[in-house]
């Protein structure tokens, strides 16, 4: 990416995209900044443009995004808001979903080549990069193609230089396996938080092979054990004078040295909030407490 606005040396709290990216531990995700279900434009265009300069003048090395968010706008958003961009900044982006319409059900997934060929190629385009530092497949669920071709797709894309690393998001370990017998698989990403461990076996998987994960919602607490976990988590966040939505995010990285939580917020504030929970240092003992509030999936 083009090298123009510079920013303050990073701290050294940082990981390994493959070998040759270095991002920081909290990341952050645009997702909210979008209509309504994720349809459409952010209502507060020039609110969003100002958080994401935030975001970025905050030393935030990681977005998260999708060309299904908006569709379309919310990487529009990004290179109107950042571009020419930071030259230690990595753009995540995925492809392979398709919305019908406003209604969230119509979210559906294709795979075939012609159609994730031009996901990248536009993805690229909107973002205004020649290549796209960290593309996913948003999902192991389309069955246009079979799971290993759209693979082999995403291995000719990089190779041609359109993408630079290939990552998985929301697929099954065995998804996982299969891509890595065909192509390096950089990254991976799914739900994973205090109350939901869907994405336990992914980032017990990319751990092993060396992969980034980054868990989404990753400080949503929801679900029958919401109230037992808040009242669980609350003593230690005041212990160390933090909220509960940053212990959440503190202890993803104490849990995994490959954890990259990619939180999403509409506000400043908020997202102050969680950058600095990379600052909190947790105990074992804190961390094991957390851990095992509910069993992993
Ligand atoms: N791969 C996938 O399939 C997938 C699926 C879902 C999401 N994602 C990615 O994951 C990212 C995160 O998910 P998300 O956008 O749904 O956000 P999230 O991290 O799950 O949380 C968003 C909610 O938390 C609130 N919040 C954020 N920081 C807070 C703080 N410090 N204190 C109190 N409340 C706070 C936000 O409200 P405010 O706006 O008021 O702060 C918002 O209501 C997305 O942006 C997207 O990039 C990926």
């Amino acid at each position: 990416m083009s090298t123009v606005r510079n920013r303050e040396p990073r701290s050294d709290n940082t990981i390994k995209i493959a070998d040759d990216l270095v991002v920081g531990r909290v990341g952050y995700g645009a997702m909210q900044l979008t209509g309504p279900q994720v349809w459409g434009e952010y209502p507060d265009r020039d609110g969003a443009i100002a958080l994401l300069r935030h975001v970025a003048d905050a030393g935030v090395t990681l977005i998260d995004t999708a060309d299904v968010y908006g569709p379309h706008s919310n990487e529009l958003l990004i290179h109107d808001a950042l571009h020419p961009y930071p030259n230690d900044l990595v753009i995540a982006t995925k492809g392979g979903f398709v919305r019908g319409g406003f209604d969230y059900s119509t979210l559906d997934a294709i795979g075939n080549r012609n159609y994730l060929r031009q996901s990248a190629h536009m993805s690229a385009r909107r973002l205004g990069v020649e290549t796209i530092d960290l593309y996913y497949l948003h999902s192991g669920r389309a069955i246009d193609a079979p799971f290993e071709d759209q693979i082999a797709t995403l291995a000719e894309l990089r190779d041609q230089g359109v993408i630079r690393h290939i990552g998985l998001s929301n697929v099954s370990v065995e998804q996982f396996e299969a891509a890595r017998a065909i192509v390096d698989i950089a990254a991976a990403t799914a739900q994973y938080n205090l109350s939901s461990r869907l994405g336990g076996p992914l980032l017990a998987a990319a751990e092993a092979a060396g992969a980034m994960f980054c868990p989404y919602h990753p400080a949503a607490i929801d679900g029958d054990n919401a109230a037992v976990i808040r009242a669980a988590v609350a003593p230690i966040a005041e212990l160390h004078q933090a909220t509960i939505q940053q212990i959440a995010l503190a202890w993803h990285l104490h849990r995994s040295s490959v954890s990259v939580p990619i939180p999403g917020t509409t506000s400043a504030g908020h997202f102050d909030e969680n950058l600095a929970a990379a600052r909190i240092d947790l105990s074992l003992e804190e961390v094991q407490s957390i851990t095992e509030l509910i069993a992993e999936a």
